[in-house]
């Protein structure tokens, strides 16, 4: 998720107004930042790593000439965050600069393709096929308008672009599939950008762009045309009375309900990573003896989940471990042919790193999943995933988690088919399960989200709450209960389902909440969790619990408050069971009159031991 923005006035200086704007942006991206403009047929373009801020003093983005200028804060994906992978993206000859938010997923043949034909690349990044591309369109003879439409055309994936060139120096072509873009129509002139409160100071009213639609901004006047019909789209105008912040939530009262409920959005950019880096990785994890899965809080119930997803589809060992703990309790068992897989979303908690270091220092091979491209764990990493989740603002983790759960599982698809334990096709079948992950997310937040908010003003003044599940929803419970404490600072405890039996289940007295994670009905767990179930309910404790609609009927006698989900895929359930337990942890929260965003005593990123 990266933030681009551009504008065309009327008159003044257009590079002042588009920082300004790239600042309103900067909650979409913040590890490096540019901006291109064009003044007497030339293009000037300053960019670098770092918050805006940061290169503003290094390079004075305001002092660049011209009315007209695209600009971009990002958030790597392709290529770590460094000054020749910040955007703007331009040609061979820079007559064309391109900013993007995205991910161009067939960008390797692209740019095979243009190298064959003699363009050279600067960057790392999927991008810089764009402008390339709109390059060869202008050679050809097309006008601006028509070598986007041609460059938009070729490419996969997500993208929102804005383009200028020196050709046609006194126009913005801007294009988006799958990534938002909105134009803004000022009295001093047009704008455009991924999100409303880059121009809110500027302009109320706007046109926000559909999938496949190319908008032409002159300084005056806008055209919006499909790319793929060339036909012209009358678009309505809306006029936004959004707050500057609330717009930045995107309309939601709170970052973490936008963040929760764009997962779909999130899990679709995971998908979109390219299955390289997850042949890199089930590679190192196969050659390797010994397996750890290191990582803190949420990432470490990812983990959790992990190692049951792992046994079942690779047959395959890892172990889970706390980092804080890893040296401690197996530091003595690391050695050369130990592999140490590290999760964790911000790349730089600090427990996390000093089990990877020190498993380094005794040879092991380091592996990571982060979201943070750039991070010290991709420093110190030999090969890893970056989940691409966007940033995450709330501290509670919740996309990123749903992230972490969909890459683990593809790496462990990947062991399974390089263990030959799967063929080609039986590959083919696991990952397309796994691509449900998205549109069964958005399902169960449809399906339950009001029903979960009169759940949370039903139980909000309980004092403590167990969540217990079996089975790989021993993770889910785990997570569904380090939600609810950390945001609404209810003591509450998490167990394997039937340990419960050994202890938790002293506590339990008339109108205790039990949180049950309940699996379908063929599933090999189901039994014992009705069982489970039922010594919970004949002790008067009230349960609620996400049941699948196929386990309705069975479970229904004694589950007080089910929380419907439809069924989904088997490796797609850990991603959307956790879903209704994020929602009733945020709407606890909410309801007892708390900050969710900012629990108190709580960092988004832990850099102390
Ligand atoms: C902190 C955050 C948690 C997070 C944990 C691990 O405790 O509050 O939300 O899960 O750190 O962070 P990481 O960035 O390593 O995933």
């Amino acid at each position: 998720m990266c933030g681009i923005f551009g504008c065309i006035l009327k008159k003044g200086r257009a590079a002042p107004l588009i920082r300004e704007a790239l600042k309103r942006l900067e909650y979409r991206g913040y590890d490096s930042a540019g901006i291109a403009t064009i003044h007497g047929g030339k293009l000037y373009v300053k960019k670098d790593a770092g918050k805006i801020d940061e290169i503003h003093r290094r390079l004075d983005l305001d002092d660049m000439p011209g009315r007209i200028g695209i600009g971009h804060t990002r958030w790597a994906t392709h290529g770590a965050p460094s000054q020749e992978n910040a955007h703007p993206h331009g040609d061979c000859k820079w007559e064309v600069a391109v900013v993007h938010n995205g991910i161009i997923e067939n960008f390797d043949e692209l740019k095979k393709e243009l190298m064959e034909r003699g363009h050279e690349f600067k960057s790392k990044t999927d991008t810089e096929v764009i402008p390339h591309l709109i390059e060869e369109g202008l050679k050809n003879g097309l006008n601006l308008e028509e070598a986007v439409i041609e460059a938009v055309r070729r490419l996969e994936g997500s993208f929102a672009i804005a383009v200028i060139s020196t050709k046609e120096p006194d126009k913005i072509v801007c294009a988006r599939k799958e990534s938002p873009l909105v134009v803004g129509i000022g009295e001093d002139g047009m704008y455009c950008a991924s999100d409303v409160p880059a121009f809110l100071p500027i302009t109320r009213r706007m046109v926000v762009l559909d999938d496949w639609e190319v908008a032409v901004l002159t300084e005056d006047s806008y055209k919006v045309v499909n790319a793929l019909t060339e036909e012209e789209v009358i678009k309505e105008e809306r006029h936004v009375d959004w707050s500057p912040e609330l717009a930045m939530k995107g309309g939601y009262d709170h970052f973490m309900l936008k963040e929760i409920m764009e997962q779909p959005e999130a899990l679709k950019n995971t998908l979109r990573i390219s299955d390289f880096y997850y042949d890199l990785l089930a590679a190192s994890l196969i050659k390797a003896e010994r397996r750890f899965l290191v990582a803190c809080g949420t990432s470490y119930h990812a983990c959790v989940a992990a190692s049951y997803i792992f046994s079942k589809v690779a047959k395959m060992h890892v172990e889970p471990v706390i980092a804080s703990e890893f040296v401690q309790r197996y530091g003595e068992v690391v050695d050369e042919r130990t592999a140490v897989l590290a999760v964790s979303q911000s790349g730089e908690t600090a427990d996390t790193l000093v089990a990877v270091r020190y498993a380094k220092r005794k040879g092991a091979d380091i592996l990571g999943i982060t979201n943070v491209m750039g991070s010290s764990l991709c420093r110190i990493s030999s090969v890893y995933v970056g989940q691409s989740s966007g940033p995450e603002i709330g501290v509670a983790a919740t996309k990123t988690y749903t992230g972490q759960l969909l890459a683990l599982t593809k790496i462990a698809i990947k062991v399974a088919r390089r263990k030959g334990l799967i063929d080609e096709k039986g590959e083919k079948e696991l990952l397309e399960e796994l691509s449900k992950a998205p549109e069964e997310v958005r399902k169960v937040i449809e399906k339950t989200k009001e029903r979960i908010k009169e759940l949370a003003v039903k139980y909000h003044n309980r004092k403590s709450f167990c969540f217990l599940g079996r089975g790989v929803h021993v993770a889910t419970a785990m997570e569904g209960r380090l939600k609810l404490l950390e945001i609404s600072y209810i003591p509450s405890i998490a167990y394997p389902a039937g340990e419960s039996k050994h202890g938790f289940i002293a506590v339990v007295e008339p109108g205790y909440p039990v949180v049950f994670i309940i699996p379908p009905p063929d599933d090999e767990t189901f039994d014992d969790v009705l069982s489970n179930i039922i010594e919970m309910k004949s002790r008067g404790a009230d349960i609620i619990a996400v049941v699948p609609e196929s386990a309705l009927e069975k479970v229904k006698d004694f589950v007080d408050d089910p929380i419907v989900v439809p069924d989904v895929p088997k490796l797609v359930e850990p991603i959307a069971f956790i879903v209704p337990l994020q929602l009733f942890a945020y709407y606890v929260s909410v309801a007892k009159g708390y900050d969710p965003d900012k629990p108190r005593n709580l960092a988004k990123s832990v850099t102390v031991k």
